[in-house]
Order: C-alpha cells, then sequence, then structure tokens
C-alpha cells in the first residue's frame, strides 16, 4: 500500500482527484468505482470544477457504485443513486445509461446482485475510490464478512446505522440492510483509491495498514492488493508510524 498524508481534506482531496482525471484522460472509456458518503465529497466538487474549467469528458466511462441502502426507493433522498446524482453525476457530462448501481428496491434481491456481479466480471474496474467505517467497513462490507464475497445482501452494523443517522432525520429511519458489492469484487479493482480523513478514522486507518489481514477488519484485505494508494489527512493517519 502506498501511504499519502496530507495537512488537510483539502490537499487530500485535491491530489485523490488527480488519480481519477489522469485516468479518466488517458483512457476515456476507463471503468470508475465510485463510493458515497463524506469522505469522497472533496474529491467529486474537485472533478466537477475541473469539469467546468478544462471540460475533461466522462461520457464514455462506465461508472460502478459500491453500495446502496436496502428497501428505500431510488429517488429517497438519502439513496446512493440520489447521492451520486446530486454531488457529481448531474454535474458532469456521465452518460446515464453508462451508470452502474445496485438496486436495493427489489423484491429479488438475488437476481440483482447476481447481474452485477457478471457486469463487474465482464468490466473490471480500473479505478475504485472507497472510504472506510470506523469499524474498519469498505462498501458495507461489515467486520465478519468473507473476502471472497461478492455482490450480496447485508444487515448494518448497528455502529454503522449510529453513524449514518447525521444523514436522516432519526435512527429509526436508517435502512436496517443494503447490498454491496463484495470484498472480492473490491480487489479484482485494476486500482483502489481509499480516502480518509479526521482523527475518528485512526483506529481504523491504523488496523486496515498495520494490523493483520483479518474478516474484523474488513479494510485489511486491502493489503493483499499490489495497487493501493491511501490518501489520508494527518488526524486519520494519527495512530501510523512515522517512516
Ligand atoms: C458508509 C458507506 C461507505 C463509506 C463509509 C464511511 O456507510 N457505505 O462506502 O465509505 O460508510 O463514510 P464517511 O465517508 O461518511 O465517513
Amino acid at each position: 500500500m502506498k501511504i499519502k498524508v496530507f495537512d488537510n481534506y483539502e490537499e487530500l482531496s485535491k491530489n485523490a482527484a488527480l488519480e481519477i482525471i489522469n485516468q479518466v484522460k488517458s483512457n476515456p472509456e476507463s471503468v470508475i468505482g465510485f463510493a458515497t458518503g463524506s469522505s469522497p465529497m472533496g474529491l467529486y466538487n474537485e472533478l466537477i470544477n475541473d469539469y467546468k474549467l478544462n471540460n475533461t469528458s466522462y461520457r464514455n466511462i462506465l461508472s460502478f457504485n459500491l453500495d446502496e441502502y436496502f428497501g428505500i426507493d431510488r429517488n429517497h433522498s438519502q439513496s446512493y443513486y440520489h447521492f451520486m446524482h446530486t454531488n457529481l453525476f448531474k454535474h458532469i457530462d456521465i452518460d446515464d445509461k453508462n451508470v452502474n448501481i445496485p438496486s436495493g428496491y427489489t423484491n429479488n434481491v438475488k437476481l440483482e446482485c447476481e447481474a452485477y456481479n457478471k457486469k463487474l466480471d465482464k468490466n473490471p474496474i480500473d479505478v475504485q475510490i472507497l472510504g472506510i467505517g470506523r469499524n474498519g467497513h469498505i462498501g458495507f462490507n461489515e467486520p465478519g464478512t468473507k473476502f471472497d464475497s461478492v455482490t450480496h445482501q447485508v444487515e448494518l452494523d448497528e455502529n454503522t446505522r449510529i453513524d449514518n443517522a447525521r444523514f436522516f432525520s432519526s435512527l429509526e429511519e436508517v435502512p436496517t440492510q443494503a447490498v454491496t458489492m463484495g470484498i472480492k469484487n473490491i480487489l479484482n479493482s485494476k486500482k483502489v483509491i481509499l480516502i480518509a480523513s479526521g482523527e475518528n478514522k485512526a483506529d481504523a486507518v491504523y488496523s486496515m495498514i498495520n494490523g493483520p489481514v483479518d474478516q474484523s477488519c474488513p479494510a485489511s484485505a486491502l493489503q493483499m492488493h499490489d495497487n493501493v494508494v491511501v490518501f489520508l489527512d494527518k488526524f486519520a493517519a494519527k495512530k501510523l508510524k512515522k517512516a
């Protein structure tokens, strides 16, 4: 893993965004894996600014999102579909038909997951963007998830629901389940960039990088991947040993 530590979130976001901008410039038909949550918001703002200034085109990219809440319609204000459209897609020239986000509003979730896996197998991700949960989750792969898992339906950890309750009007409204790419899908990406900022991520970041490769910290699976770049602010990097 390559670790890059920045003084602040703005610098981190600018540098992480360059990974995507350069990828899309070098291959306009790139396959990009997107993430939700607050961590990649700065990166998305940088992509939007760059698009306005330099016209970097996303017209021919294919996108896959990591996850989606189960049981809420895609037009729900907290669906990840809505998040991606509001915070990125509607501001750039991505083609809607090239956007893939698992549906959490289906009566045949098994079929939905199988179709998502097939599409991912056919179109390997060039760069996957990741955040990390305080419990070390990636996507919605909670501690205990098998490393050979593919897209599946999951039960959310109570702590994850509590962390995400800030986006809802109450904890009761936070869905209890989600659909997520599995760890194997994530490891199949050619490159992974992971973003973490703030002291509340310092323990998870430490376990991901210095802890044992173990299901108790899903992000530790990334130690098995040979092309991972971790973008941290100095607060999230606090527990790492100085090089
Ligand atoms: C959420 C998402 C993850 C995200 C993580 C951290 O539950 N499913 O993809 O990386 O939690 O979120 P945040 O970036 O808001 O701290």
